[in-house]
C-alpha cells in the first residue's frame, strides 16, 4: 500500500542533478548575451487576469535508445498532452506524486527544455521552438527557482556574484548600479545585505533559498516558475519561505506556477490548482472548488493524505484517508484508457478502454474521468467494476486448475 503523500517524501537524488544542470543550461544559455540594448520585449504586458502563458497539447517524450547507433526503441512519457492557461498575477499550483512529469512540465514552460509536440505561448507569442536568440529577452520574463537550494548555487561564487549575474548575462544596468540592487534585493528576500560577500555554504538551507529567488527576481520577471521550492527545506523552515513567495507576488506583481508534490505546500497560496498524473492533467480549477469538491478520484486521495491543523478535522480526515493501491505505474509504458484505472478504486471496464478527456464539468472546474465524484456521472451505462471483473475471472482460472488437478488426480497422474 502506498499513500501519495507518503511516496514521494524523498525526492530521487538524480532530480537534484538535474535542477542543477538545467541550471547549468539556462546560465549556459544566456553566456554569449549581448548588451542591454538589444535586449527589448515585443509584445505588450498582459493586464492581471489576462492570459500570460498559454499550453497546448504540450508532450515531451525523452527517447530510449539502444545500440552504437542509437536506435530509438522507446520512449518516456514524461508529459503527454497538457492543455492549461497561466492567467497574470495568479498563482497555478501543480501537484501529483514523483515521476508524473511536473519538473519536465516547468522545464518546458521556462523552455529550457525542447517540447516533442504542441504550443507554449508566452504573451500571445509561440515560443515552442525558440532558439537562444530568440529566447535571450525571454529570459528576463521568465524565471525558474530549483528545489535544490545547494546545487542550484555555484559554491565558488560569493552571494553578491550570483544575484548579480542575471545583470550581467543580460547586459543590464540596474539605477544606483549593480551591487546597490543586488544589496537591495537580499534585503527584499530577508536576508542581511551585508552578506554580500559571503559564499553559499555559510547559509542554512532556507537563506539559500532565500539567495535563489532574489536571483529569479533580479531582472524583475512576469512568469517565475517554481519546482518543488520548498521541499528540500526543514518542515519549520517551508512556511517562512512559502509565505515570502507570497507577500513578493503581492508586492511585485509576479504571476507564478509552482510545483509541489503534495497539497500542502501550495493550498494557501494557490489561486488554481492542477493535478497531474503519468504525464497529464486529471483535474484544474480554483482551490476552493478542489478543497470543496474535488471530482478526480486522484484528487481525492491527494486531499485525504493532506494534514489538516485543526485536530478535528484531522480526525475527520483520518477516518476518510484513501491509501492508493500500488505504485505510479512507468511513462514508458502508461496503463490503457484511464491511466489512473490500475490504482481506481472506481474504475470500470470503460476507464481501461477509454481516455476519458479533460471536460469542464463546472464552470472554471475541468475534470478527465469518466465517474467523478461530487458530480453526475459521464458513463452511468458502466457499472461494474473492474476489481470485481477481474477477481471474477482470476476465480474462475483458479476454479478451472482446481478442476484439472481433481481430474489429473483421479486418473493416477501427479
Ligand atoms: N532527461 C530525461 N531523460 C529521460 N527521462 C526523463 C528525463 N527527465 C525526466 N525523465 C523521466 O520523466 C518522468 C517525469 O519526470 P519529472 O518531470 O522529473 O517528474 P516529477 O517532477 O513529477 O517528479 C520520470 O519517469 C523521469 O524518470
Ligand atoms: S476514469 Fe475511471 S479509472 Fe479513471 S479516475 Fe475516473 S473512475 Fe477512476
Ligand atoms: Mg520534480
Amino acid at each position: 500500500m502506498t499513500n501519495p503523500e507518503g511516496a514521494d517524501a524523498a525526492e530521487p537524488a538524480a532530480d537534484s542533478t538535474a535542477d542543477s544542470a538545467a541550471q547549468e543550461d539556462a546560465v549556459a544559455s544566456e553566456a554569449n548575451a549581448e548588451s542591454a540594448a538589444a535586449v527589448t520585449m515585443t509584445s505588450e504586458d498582459a493586464a492581471p487576469g489576462e492570459i500570460l502563458l498559454r499550453v497546448t497539447d504540450l508532450k515531451k517524450h525523452f527517447p530510449v535508445t539502444k545500440g552504437v547507433l542509437k536506435r530509438q526503441v522507446a520512449a518516456v512519457k514524461a508529459v503527454d498532452g497538457l492543455d492549461f492557461d497561466v492567467r497574470a498575477g495568479e498563482t497555478l499550483g501543480v501537484v501529483g506524486e514523483s515521476g508524473c512529469g511536473k519538473s519536465t512540465m516547468g522545464r518546458l514552460i521556462t523552455r529550457l527544455l525542447e517540447p516533442t509536440h504542441g504550443t507554449i505561448e508566452f504573451e500571445g507569442r509561440d515560443i515552442s521552438h525558440l532558439g537562444t536568440a530568440g529566447m535571450r529577452p525571454l529570459r528576463r520574463d521568465v524565471q525558474m527557482i530549483f528545489q535544490d537550494p545547494y546545487s542550484s548555487l555555484n559554491p565558488r561564487h560569493p552571494v553578491g556574484a550570483i544575484v548579480s549575474a542575471p545583470f550581467k548575462l543580460q547586459g543590464v544596468r540596474p539605477e544606483g548600479g549593480v551591487k546597490k540592487e543586488v544589496q537591495r534585493l537580499l534585503e527584499v528576500v530577508g536576508l542581511n545585505p551585508e552578506h554580500y560577500n559571503r559564499y553559499p555554504h555559510e547559509f542554512s538551507g532556507g537563506q539559500r533559498q532565500r539567495i535563489g529567488i532574489a536571483r529569479a527576481l533580479a531582472l524583475k520577471p512576469k512568469l517565475v516558475v517554481a519546482d518543488e521550492p520548498v521541499s528540500a527545506l526543514d518542515v519549520s523552515i517551508q512556511a517562512q519561505v512559502v509565505n515570502l513567495l507570497d507577500d513578493l507576488q503581492g508586492e511585485l506583481g509576479l504571476t507564478y506556477v509552482i510545483i509541489a508534490h503534495d497539497l500542502s505546500v501550495i493550498r494557501h497560496v494557490s489561486d488554481r490548482i492542477a493535478v497531474m498524473y503519468l504525464g497529464k492533467l486529471v483535474e484544474l480549477t480554483d482551490r476552493q472548488s478542489l478543497y470543496d469538491g474535488a471530482m478526480h478520484p486522484y484528487s481525492k486521495a491527494l486531499l485525504s493524505a493532506v494534514p489538516v491543523p485543526d485536530p478535528r478535522g484531522k480526525a475527520q480526515r483520518g477516518e476518510d484517508r484513501i491509501l492508493l493501491q500500488g505504485d505510479v505505474p512507468s511513462p514508458l509504458n502508461p496503463p490503457s484508457g484511464c491511466r489512473f484505472h490500475t490504482r481506481c478504486w472506481k474504475a470500470t471496464r470503460v476507464c481501461k478502454n477509454e481516455e476519458p478527456p479533460l471536460l469542464q464539468l463546472r464552470t472554471g472546474h475541468q475534470v478527465a474521468c469518466h465517474h467523478p465524484e461530487n458530480h453526475e456521472d459521464q458513463r452511468p451505462e458502466d457499472t461494474e467494476l473492474l476489481s470485481v471483473a477481474e477477481k471474477t475471472a482470476d476465480e474462475l482460472d483458479s476454479e478451472r486448475s482446481a478442476i484439472e488437478q481433481r481430474d489429473r488426480e483421479a486418473v493416477g497422474k501427479p
